[in-house]
């Protein structure tokens, strides 16, 4: 029967993945467009490296939701109007460094989260990966805080 290959529930949550690792990657943007002072050398190109893991993770995601019938949100409509993360229009002078890098630990703290409740059809890698980053944020934090 068709219906024991359909995966609603999987199919809401791999999209859901797919908003909110859009909206991450813009975030990151904005932050790695935005951020000014003594640590930008070492953090300007970490934004970087961040946002190719979310584009990596993002693509995998999409395709496993192609794999099982779904279609991927493509759109930037789309994408503000599922995320569960922030779309701030703030201006480069508006937030300090600190404001900038608490923001995307919680931002991090979220999408590991979400990933954990599909926890199911998605790898440990990925979580591995996020807590990575989010642990590398908040070492940051606490050394630009310090
Ligand atoms: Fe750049």
């Amino acid at each position: 029967m068709a219906d024991k290959y359909d995966f609603p529930k999987t199919r809401a949550q791999l999209n859901q993945l797919v908003a909110d690792l859009s909206q991450l990657q813009t975030n990151i943007q904005q932050t790695h467009w935005y951020m000014r002072g003594e640590n930008f050398f070492r953090l300007h190109p970490l934004m970087d490296d961040y946002n190719d893991q979310l584009a990596d993770q993002l693509d995998n995601v999409a395709e496993r939701l192609i794999a099982i019938n779904g279609s991927p949100f493509a759109t930037t409509h789309e994408f503000i109007d599922n995320t569960g993360l922030p779309d701030e229009k703030v201006t480069w002078d508006q937030l300090t460094m600190r404001d900038f890098m608490q923001r995307l630990v919680d931002q991090f703290k979220y999408l590991r989260d979400q990933y954990q409740r599909e926890s199911k059809s998605l790898t440990k890698k990925r979580t591995f990966q996020l807590k990575i980053c989010s642990t590398a944020l908040r070492k940051i934090l606490i050394r630009i805080s310090g």
